[in-house]
C-alpha cells in the first residue's frame, strides 16, 4: 500500500514543473549555445555529425565534458534540459539526411534553449514542447488512479480526481492567474491551486463542507504564496463581483464548475442545492443561474470547464451532460472538446457491481464508465 501511494506521488509530483523533474542535465547556458553554433557553423556534414556524437557523448558520460559545457559558473545563467528529449533530438540531428536538415535541427534546439515561447493561456514553452508528455492532449481519458498525495484525502463522496483541475490549469493558466470554482465541495480544485501557484477562489453552499475543505487546503504547502479561499455561498446568486473585489480583481482567468449530476448523489437537504431540483427542468435552469452569474468574471479568450456526468432515472437515459453543454452554448460559448474519461465505482456502487450488472441486463442499458469534461472558451 505503501508503495503504491509513493508511486502515485512520484507519478503526479508537480507536473507543473514538467521539464526539471524528469533526468535532466544542467549546462552552462553561455557555453552550451556557443556550442551549438559552433555545429551550426560547420559545413562539412561528417564533422557536423562528429560534434554532435562528441555532445551525446557528454550527455550520456557528463565525466568526458572537455569542452566545459558542464561546469556552472555561480554568477552565470544555466539551461536544464530533460536528457531523454535532447537525445532523441540529437538522434534525429544524426539521422537527417540533408545538411540543410541538420542545421534546422541544431536552430531549433538552440531556439529552445535561448527562447521562451508561451500562448496566452499558459505557461507552457512551445519550443519545448516535446518535454511536456504529462499533459494530456487527447480525448479519452483513462486514469487508473487518483492522486491522493498531499491534502488529497478523497473524503468527500462526489468529488472530482485532482487530476482534471490540474491538467486543465496547466493547458490553461498562467502562474499568478485566477481559477473560480463555483461548485468548490472538498475543495480539490483549491489544492491543485497551491501546487501551481495560481490564486483559487471556491464557492460551495454547504457551510460545514467549507469549513473543512478550508481546512484541508490550509495543510498544502502554500510555495507560491497564492490566495486560496473556499467561501460559503449560492452560486447562482453570490455576488461574484464583490468576492474578487475583496483581492483587488475583477476578472478570473479559468471557470470551473462541477455541479451535482442532478440527484444522483444529494449533498443536503437546502432547496438551492442543485441536487435538490425537482426535475431535470428545474436542475438545468439552476445550472444555468450559476453560469449565467459567473459568465461575466470570466476574462474574453479564456476557458470554461465543465465537468458532469450523465444519469438514468426510470428506465431512461438522461443525457445531463449534453443538456448542460447546451445551456452553456445558449450563453455564446465557444465548444473547444468534449474530453470522456473513464469514471470508477462510486463508493455507493462498489459492493454492488454484480447487482448492477444484473440490472443493466435487465433493463436493457450500460452502467455508466464515464463522464465528461466539457472545455468552452469566452468569446
Ligand atoms: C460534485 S460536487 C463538487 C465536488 C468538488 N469538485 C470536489 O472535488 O470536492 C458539487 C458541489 O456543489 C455544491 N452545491 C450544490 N448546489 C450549490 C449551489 N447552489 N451553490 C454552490 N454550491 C452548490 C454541493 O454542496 C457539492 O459540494
Amino acid at each position: 500500500m505503501k508503495n503504491n501511494k509513493d508511486k502515485q506521488i512520484t507519478l503526479f509530483k508537480n507536473l507543473e514543473s514538467t521539464p526539471f523533474t524528469y533526468g535532466t542535465i544542467i549546462f552552462n547556458k553561455e557555453k552550451f549555445v556557443c556550442f551549438l553554433k559552433g555545429i551550426n557553423n560547420q559545413n562539412n556534414p561528417s564533422l557536423l555529425k562528429n560534434k554532435v556524437i562528441d555532445l551525446k557523448e557528454i550527455i550520456s558520460f557528463p565525466k568526458s565534458d572537455r569542452e566545459g559545457l558542464l561546469n556552472i559558473d555561480p554568477n552565470g545563467d544555466t539551461i536544464s534540459l530533460r536528457r531523454d528529449v535532447l537525445i532523441s533530438e540529437l538522434g534525429q540531428i544524426l539521422e537527417a539526411r540533408t545538411l540543410e536538415r541538420a542545421k534546422y535541427y541544431l536552430k531549433r534546439l538552440e531556439n529552445g534553449v535561448q527562447k521562451v515561447k508561451t500562448s496566452k493561456v499558459n505557461d507552457i514553452n512551445l519550443l519545448r514542447w516535446k518535454e511536456y508528455d504529462e499533459i494530456i492532449t487527447d480525448s479519452l481519458w483513462i486514469l487508473d488512479k487518483r492522486d491522493s498525495s498531499g491534502a488529497h484525502l478523497a473524503w468527500y463522496w462526489g468529488n472530482f480526481v485532482p487530476q482534471i483541475p490540474h491538467q486543465m490549469m496547466l493547458r490553461y493558466t498562467k502562474k499568478g492567474d485566477w481559477v473560480l470554482d463555483t461548485f468548490a465541495g472538498s475543495g480539490t480544485t483549491l489544492i491543485e491551486c497551491r501546487r501551481l501557484g495560481r490564486n483559487g477562489i471556491g464557492i460551495e453552499l454547504n457551510p460545514e463542507v467549507v469549513q473543512r475543505a478550508n481546512e484541508l487546503v490550509k495543510m498544502e504547502y502554500n510555495k507560491y504564496k497564492v490566495i486560496t479561499e473556499i467561501i460559503t455561498g449560492d452560486s447562482r446568486v453570490i455576488d461574484i463581483k464583490a468576492v474578487l473585489g475583496k483581492h483587488g480583481m475583477d476578472q478570473v482567468q479559468l471557470l470551473i464548475m462541477h455541479p451535482p449530476y442532478h440527484d444522483i448523489i444529494k449533498f443536503s437537504k437546502d432547496k438551492k442545492d442543485l441536487s435538490n431540483a425537482k426535475s431535470t427542468k428545474e436542475f438545468l435552469k439552476m445550472f444555468s443561474e450559476v453560469v449565467d452569474n459567473a459568465t461575466l468574471f470570466l476574462e474574453k479568450g479564456r476557458y470554461f470547464i465543465l465537468v458532469i456526468g450523465d444519469k438514468y432515472s426510470k428506465g431512461e437515459w438522461i443525457p445531463l451532460g449534453f443538456y448542460c453543454m447546451n445551456e452553456i452554448l445558449k450563453k455564446g460559448y465557444l465548444l473547444k472538446s468534449i474530453i470522456v474519461k473513464n469514471f470508477e465505482a462510486t463508493r455507493g456502487k462498489r459492493n454492488q457491481k454484480e447487482l448492477w450488472r444484473y440490472r443493466a441486463l435487465v433493463g436493457g442499458f450500460y452502467i455508466f464508465k464515464h463522464e465528461y469534461v466539457m472545455l468552452f472558451k469566452r468569446k
